[in-house]
């Protein structure tokens, strides 16, 4: 086996699913050195070159495909034949093409498909009242992740790697039409903490003059960071998908392995 010296753990991950999902499989895999690349509110745009690396690279799936802003985001990365799996975290809907999106886009990248994964995170739109997914990933979840980081390092010493594998999903992927610019808002609860300025991906979110709370809802992903961080429940997203997906993706979904 070609001497690895590193494992990355690269995730866009606002509401931090994709992040624990990526991390629990880095402790499936356990090699010593370990590399963690957040690329959820960074803007940087300098290139991350990596190498001899087994890296797992952790999206989130927006309609069915990768959130456009985190195939914008793992731009930088360079990936000279290291090998990368896979993950594509959704709330328990559907993720229909975004693994295999994730798959080509990766490889135009530089890397190396090692296996790939769907995982289930709470979905962005739950809430209390109307849960959805709520506390996905849940321990099982994570179980699940770290036997498959085991499975996937198993796969790289018995050299089968070269092999294609199979990742459900289709070509050409699902196509989106564009969303309808809207925002969370502040409610009369928020106390100008400025705690949601430093959290949203975009930064879409600002001081106005008057020290109150601004959100520039042509930069809003609706990723709800700033709603479920809230300190306060001052931020709120009032969607129709949230009753909606509620009544609809009830029934837990389990993960799904492809290496
Ligand atoms: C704009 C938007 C679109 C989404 N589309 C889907 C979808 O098509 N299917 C699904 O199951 N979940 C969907 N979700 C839910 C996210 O995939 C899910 O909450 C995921 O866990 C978020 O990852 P993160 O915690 O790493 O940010 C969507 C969320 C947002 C904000
Ligand atoms: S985190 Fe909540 S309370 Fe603090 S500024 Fe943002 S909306 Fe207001
Ligand atoms: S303002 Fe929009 S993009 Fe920023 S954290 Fe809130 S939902 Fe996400």
């Amino acid at each position: 086996m070609k001497t690895l010296t590193s494992n990355h753990i690269v995730f866009f991950s606002p509401t931090h699913t994709s992040a624990k999902i990526a991390r629990a499989i880095g402790e499936g895999i356990g090699m010593g050195k370990r590399i963690e690349i957040d690329l959820t509110t960074d803007q940087d745009d300098s290139v991350i070159e990596i190498k001899d690396s087994v890296a797992i690279i952790a999206v989130p799936v927006y309609a069915g495909r990768v959130a456009p802003i985190a195939l914008q985001r793992l731009q930088r990365l360079r990936g000279n034949n290291a090998f990368a799996i896979l993950v594509a975290l959704y709330g328990n809907r559907d993720y229909e093409d975004a693994l295999v999106e994730l798959r080509d886009e990766t490889m135009r990248l530089g890397f190396t498909p090692l296996a790939a994964g769907a995982f289930i995170g709470e979905h962005s739109y739950s809430r209390p009242n109307m849960p959805i997914a709520a506390g996905r990933p849940d321990t099982t979840d994570l179980l699940t992740a770290t036997q498959f980081g085991k499975d996937c390092l198993a796969k790289l010493k018995r050299e089968e790697r070269n092999g294609e594998f199979y990742i459900k999903g289709n070509i050409p992927y699902r196509l989106v039409g564009p969303s309808t610019p809207t925002a969370p808002t502040c409610t009369e609860e928020c106390f100008a903490c400025g705690e949601c300025i430093g959290i949203c991906p975009t930064h879409a979110i600002a001081w106005g003059s008057d020290r109150k709370i601004k959100t520039e809802v042509g930069l809003c992903i609706k990723c709800c960071a700033c709603v479920k961080e809230c300190p306060n429940n001052a931020r709120i997203f009032d969607t129709p998908y949230t009753p909606m997906l509620h009544q609809k993706c009830a029934e837990p979904r389990n993960p799904e392995l492809f290496l």
